[in-house]
């Protein structure tokens, strides 16, 4: 659980220190009542809502490429693909209009709900995001959703167990 700090009116949460989050590249955290994932990728810290907007996946273990000049996380469930600086889903389709093309990126838009990470004196601290729409991801912050991921989590055990 991260620690509350408030900063010029402004609130940050106390997350870890710097270079343990180096060390470490991958964090998840509760912050408020929100759960996130911290990352640092190539000498830039993010930090986006844990559970993947579409389906919940967890996106800890997502590897991370490079899509049209931005850094993807890409989902281990389904795979699709997360900028991590905006939260935009992107995708890779042909033009239905012109099949002599190749295949290009497309935006699905905004779909992950990403926070703002400042470093101060080798400390890491988020800041929430208050963007007031709906952003898919929240699904998974909400009550139901949070529910939903916890009964798939026990489903999975159990079929793990079971076999
Ligand atoms: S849950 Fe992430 S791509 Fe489906």
């Amino acid at each position: 659980m991260a620690t509350e700090k408030m900063e010029e009116s402004v609130k940050r949460f106390f997350v870890g220190k710097e270079k343990d989050l180096i060390q470490a590249k991958r964090k998840n955290i509760t912050v408020g009542d929100r759960d996130l994932l911290i990352i640092y990728h190539q000498g830039m810290f993010y930090a986006m809502d844990q559970h993947c907007y579409h389906a919940g996946g967890s996106l800890l273990n997502g590897d991370i490429e490079e899509i049209n000049s931005k850094h993807c996380i890409v989902c281990p469930k389904h795979k699709y693909k997360i900028s991590l600086a905006q939260g935009e889903c992107l995708y890779k389709a042909s033009n239905p209009k012109d099949k002599t093309q190749p295949p290009r990126w497309y935006s699905k838009g905004i779909k992950q709900r990403v926070h703002n990470v400042t470093v101060l004196d080798g400390d890491i601290f988020v800041t929430l995001s208050e963007i007031p729409k709906w952003i898919e991801s929240d699904y998974y912050q909400t009550e139901n959703g949070k529910e939903e991921l916890k009964k798939a989590q026990n489903e999975e055990t159990a079929t793990e167990s079971n076999s």
